[in-house]
């Protein structure tokens, strides 16, 4: 059984200060909850005073990049080990905002998936079609492509410590969700390249998330596929109450 996992990615978003606050709100709403795995992903200024916070709660933390060097002369890079040490148990690669804003190649995700399970970190690794791609049919060709540059450098053992999260470009921040059907169409496309890739285990046993537009209002339709294990939360990541109606979805009454 795969138990949900719902990631909150707060992007460039919220000071220290305003981390506290929201933190702290969190906490109260969704503490003692064990029914799904909740994963907070606050900017990198933001991790020691979270890591604080969440200590002795079921909040996990995560970081939004990581470098692909080691350590050194990389100014305003963050290393895996510094990660490590702060005590990140996720990190989200290749998120499309960083793909198409910083020039990310598959490659480089890739090299940072390795360099963060170096370091002991999970990668949620980001996939997803633009617009275009959709609508020329060519949604399933990205994101083999995407998911083959991971393939490329991980075994057997690396593999089962990947979350994969299907983000089509065009529902992110957009208000336009991916249909339950469609979200889960391409989910299934990519647990069966990672079967055929690895083995029926691996690919019945690993996560892959939905991302774009997630919100209280969706969620329970897009968790009833049997394949969406759950979901990378942008805008409604930022808000505790809206927050905690996602990780408790199964309570939510539409
Ligand atoms: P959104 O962002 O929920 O605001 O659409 C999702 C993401 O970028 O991970």
């Amino acid at each position: 059984m795969r138990k949900p996992l719902i990631v909150g990615n707060w992007k460039m978003n919220k000071t220290v200060t305003e981390s506290i606050g929201l933190i702290k709100e969190m906490i109260d709403f969704v503490q003692d909850y064990e029914q799904t795995e909740v994963v907070i992903c606050p900017p990198f200024t933001s991790l020691w005073v979270a890591r604080e916070l969440i200590q002795d709660t079921n909040i996990v933390l995560g970081a939004q990049n990581i470098s692909y060097h080691n350590e050194g002369a990389y100014t305003g890079e963050v290393s895996a080990r510094m990660l490590q040490n702060i005590g990140c148990d996720y990190v989200i690669l290749g998120h499309s905002e960083r793909r198409s804003y910083f020039q990310e190649s598959s490659e480089d995700v890739a090299k940072k998936v390795r360099q963060a399970l170096n370091f002991g970190i999970k990668p949620i690794v980001c996939v997803g079609e633009r617009l275009v791609e959709r609508e020329t049919g060519k949604a399933r060709e990205i994101v083999s492509e995407e998911a083959a540059a991971i393939f490329e450098v991980l075994n057997k053992q690396e593999i089962v410590n990947i979350v994969f999260a299907y983000e089509p470009i065009w529902a992110i921040g957009t208000g336009k969700s991916a249909t339950p059907q469609d979200a889960s169409e391409i989910i299934k496309y990519i647990r069966t390249l990672v079967g055929n890739k690895y083995d029926e285990t691996i690919a019945q046993h690993i996560r892959i998330l939905y991302g774009g537009s997630v919100s209280p209002e969706n969620i329970k339709s897009l968790m009833a596929e049997p394949d969406i294990d759950g979901a990378l939360v942008g805008g409604a990541s930022l808000q505790a109450l809206t927050f905690s109606k996602l990780v408790k979805f199964q309570q939510l009454q539409l």
